[in-house]
């Protein structure tokens, strides 16, 4: 039987690299279509060790509709994976043109495109930023929109374009996927996220510190009203969000219309309880100092994850200790990211079936 196709825009870049492992594990085969604007291509040649399958790339940009107009009359497309995008919060403050033409331009243009080819079938990388600054947790799905920022206003506002569109035409089965925090990296050591500069997230912060990389954490407040007064989040690990995918792509494929769905654990976790399971994982101390509040964080929040469990059948199954021992094989293994040769090993994980590569060539293919 043949693969079939599913479009991954953005899908060279860390959950996109990672949903592409689970989509070859769970039977796809993935396109990758990417600027490379915010990743590396050499992430799909890992995804080639660990799967035994390499994701042809396309570089082009998801605004383009001629290039998407070339794209799926060349490719037998079936659904769409759409990931790329502008994530960061204060770059989007700063320029919000650029987070509305990417995130609600591009995503337009995409939709067009796939109208336009007769391919209906669609799951998107929403954010549980679309909820702001959440009071209670768990926050379900019914929680109204108040994001806080450009980046979070974007995503809100192709939920709604692509709710009006499920609702006009019928035909479309669409799934917009609300990721809390994702972090880890794929069990293998050898797919994982290297960020450019010093990071801005947490768990990456932590894993360069344990790494001797950086002297120590800030820790951006421990005032707030949690268990130790540090901020609380819902980290789950980006395979458990890749795989989350593949069960959203296969319930859109079969129930026309729209669904809004979180992605988390269900469970919050402290700063310095982050802190704590990465020593454990790690080995290594994590030098911290406690500093001011960062303007823009919530004190805690965390994900109603029934709704996932009750429409896709997913529910996250790796743990806190599991997402750092993962984040810290990938860093030690690779202090440079993909920049450091690929590990000399035979994975184990590498099923018989799937031990065939595509030709290397394919990358940096254009079809711009
Ligand atoms: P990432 O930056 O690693 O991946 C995004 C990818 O999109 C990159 O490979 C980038 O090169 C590509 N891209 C950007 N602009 C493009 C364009 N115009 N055309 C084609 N490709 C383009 O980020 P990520 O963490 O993997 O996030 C993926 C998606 O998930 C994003 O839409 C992000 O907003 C969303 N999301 C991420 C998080 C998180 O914590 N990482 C949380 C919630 C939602
Ligand atoms: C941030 C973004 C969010 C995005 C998510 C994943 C903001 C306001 N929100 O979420 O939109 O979806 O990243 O990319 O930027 N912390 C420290 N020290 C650090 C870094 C973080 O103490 O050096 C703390 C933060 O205060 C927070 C927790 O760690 O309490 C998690 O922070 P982070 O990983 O940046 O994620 P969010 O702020 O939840």
């Amino acid at each position: 039987m043949p693969r079939a196709k599913i479009l991954v825009t953005g899908g060279a870049g860390f959950i996109g690299s990672h949903t592409c492992v689970a989509l070859i594990e769970a039977g796809y085969q993935p396109l990758v279509l990417d600027t490379l604007v915010n990743s590396d291509a050499r992430s799909l040649q890992r995804v080639g060790c660990i799967t035994g399958l390499q994701p042809l790339l396309l570089r082009c940009d998801v605004r383009d509709g001629a290039a998407l107009d070339r794209v799926f009359a060349e490719h037998a497309i079936e659904a769409v994976v759409h990931l790329a995008g502008l994530k960061a919060v204060g770059e989007s403050v700063a320029d919000p043109l650029a987070y509305y033409d990417v995130n609600l331009a591009g995503t337009l243009a995409l939709v067009q495109a796939m109208g336009r080819a007769g391919v209906r079938t669609l799951v998107f990388s929403s954010s549980a930023t679309v909820y702001g600054d959440a009071r209670h947790s768990p926050i379900p799905e019914s929680a109204p929109y108040a994001a806080v920022n450009p980046y979070g206003r974007s995503k809100a506002m192709v939920e709604n374009l692509l709710a009006d569109l499920a609702h006009a035409d019928p035909r479309w089965g669409i799934a917009c996927l609300r990721y809390f925090n994702p972090v880890g990296a794929h069990e293998s050591g050898l797919l994982g996220e290297r960020p450019h500069g010093p990071p801005a997230n947490l768990m990456p912060y932590i894993s360069q510190v344990a790494a001797g990389e950086r002297e120590y954490l800030l820790v951006h407040g421990a005032d707030y009203e949690t268990i130790d007064g540090t901020g609380v989040r819902d980290y789950v690990h980006v395979m458990d969000v890749a795989e989350g995918h593949v069960a959203a792509l296969r319930h859109a494929a079969r129930e026309p219309g729209i669904l809004m769905t979180n992605l988390g654990t269900g469970r919050g976790a402290s700063v310095l309880e982050v802190v704590c399971a990465f020593e454990r994982a790690s080995g290594r101390r994590i030098a911290l100092r406690i500093g001011p509040r960062r303007p823009g964080d919530a004190p805690a929040y965390w994900a109603d994850a029934r709704n996932a469990q009750a429409r896709l059948g997913w529910r996250a199954r790796r743990d806190l200790d599991q997402m750092c021992a993962d984040s810290w094989r990938w860093q030690a293994a690779n202090p440079h990211g993909f920049d450091d040769p690929v590990p000399p090993m035979q994975p184990p994980w590498l099923g018989a079936d799937l031990q065939i590569f595509h030709a290397t060539s394919n990358l940096g293919h254009s079809n711009a």
